[in-house]
């Protein structure tokens, strides 16, 4: 897989070091590849005041700025982590975005899950390279990610959506961000409670990853997919949902008792002396549950937990979870058209079929 428009030579060709893609075949991931800049590049311009600026590199395009021009000539060619002076004097470092920078500064249709929050559902989901894995619903494409990464080129990723719009955002970003749509990924939009009885035959699926308001609406289905001692995990938001779930993973007799954790990652400044935690930090973002798929017939020995009197939930505590009642900002129709554009335009560069001659990727500066 490339980023490198038709016309150009191939990475091989032009440094030894980097995997050819017409050798590694349509599945590989390489999104990250090393070596100096090419174009079709993305690089992530540091500038003045710590100002961001990620621009996908063309001969002949420029990054300006109230700060002076900086022309995408100056970087192709240079090794990743150079630093170069604008017109006006001023120094830039240049760095390939990492997956993490990538995914903070996409386009956003709906609210996406956070690297600290997708390092630890890799790690307790158990998502493994060659790994099955059904993840709903893709929203902004952010978790597709790092999942994509995870089953690496012998794995599979089935991802469900029920909104288009939200669908089209997640496809651009991963274009944009693998150089193409990974052959390792389907999207089907849809229900997942509709969709994966007829995507994935029962009992084929190792791991599922389920990141929505309502997840006990999909575990049935759910428990029908996973083959047995699979994994199933759910991200929540709030800890009335965090409560359903469990109960409804339990109530179902099909699980492993479910075990919940939340991450919280304290940022430090080191310097010097000066040593201790950061003032800020994201504190809350939502909460993991993780349970495994029983063999069929199994029943769960006595684990001795003193029997909770099940609470009872009605429809109305769905419409305290929404985003906007647990104070998320929701995005109007107007702005997700809008993140539909920015992201299907960055994808178009990414992938080498455009016709626009900007050679900016707008949508993805950091600001
Ligand atoms: C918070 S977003 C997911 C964000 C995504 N994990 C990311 O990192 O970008 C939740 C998404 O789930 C979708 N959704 C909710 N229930 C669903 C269902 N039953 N089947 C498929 N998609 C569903 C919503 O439309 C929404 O886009």
């Amino acid at each position: 897989m490339s980023t490198v428009p038709d016309s150009q030579p191939t990475p091989a060709a032009a440094d030894p070091s980097v995997a050819d893609p017409a050798t590694i075949g349509p599945a590989a991931i390489d999104p990250q590849p090393s070596g100096p800049f090419r174009v079709g590049d993305r690089a992530q311009l540091t500038g003045p005041k710590g100002k961001m600026h990620t621009v996908t590199l063309m001969p002949g395009k420029a990054l300006h700025t109230h700060n002076g021009v900086l022309e995408h000539d100056l970087l192709i060619g240079l090794p990743d982590g150079s630093v170069v002076t604008n017109s006006a004097g001023h120094e830039y470092l240049a760095l390939r975005p990492l997956l993490n920078d990538f995914v903070m500064s996409m386009p956003r249709g709906a609210a996406i899950v956070y690297p600290k929050d997708a390092a630890q559902i890799v790690a307790q989901a158990d998502i493994f390279p060659g790994a099955t894995v059904v993840e709903a619903g893709v929203g902004s494409g952010a978790l597709s990610l790092w999942l994509l990464r995870a089953v690496g080129p012998a794995g599979r990723l089935l991802s469900f959506e029920r909104r288009d719009e939200f669908a089209e955002v997640a496809t651009a970003n991963v274009s944009t961000f693998f150089g193409e749509s990974p052959a390792t990924w389907s999207v089907t939009v849809g229900d997942l409670v509709d969709e994966l009885p007829r995507a994935a035959t029962a009992g084929s699926v190792d791991r599922v990853v389920l990141d929505m308001l309502a997840p006990w609406d999909c575990i049935d289905v759910v428990a029908d997919a996973l083959k047995p001692g699979g994994v199933v995990l759910c991200y929540v938001a709030t800890a009335t949902q965090l409560s359903r779930v469990a109960e409804f993973i339990r109530g179902t007799g099909l699980f492993t008792e479910p075990i919940a954790s939340e991450t919280m990652v304290r940022g430090w400044h080191v310097q010097g002396l000066a040593v201790r935690p950061d003032h800020r930090m994201v504190a809350h973002t939502g909460f993991l549950i993780t349970a495994r798929r029983l063999a069929p017939g199994a029943v769960l020995p006595d684990v001795k937990r003193r029997k909770a009197k099940a609470p009872t939930y009605g429809d109305e505590d769905v419409e305290l979870w929404t985003p906007g009642a647990v104070g998320d900002r929701t995005i109007t129709d107007k702005n997700l058209r809008k993140r539909v554009r920015e992201a299907t335009r960055a994808a178009k560069w990414a992938t080498g079929d455009t016709g626009d001659d900007t050679g900016h990727a707008a949508a993805g500066d950091i600001d």
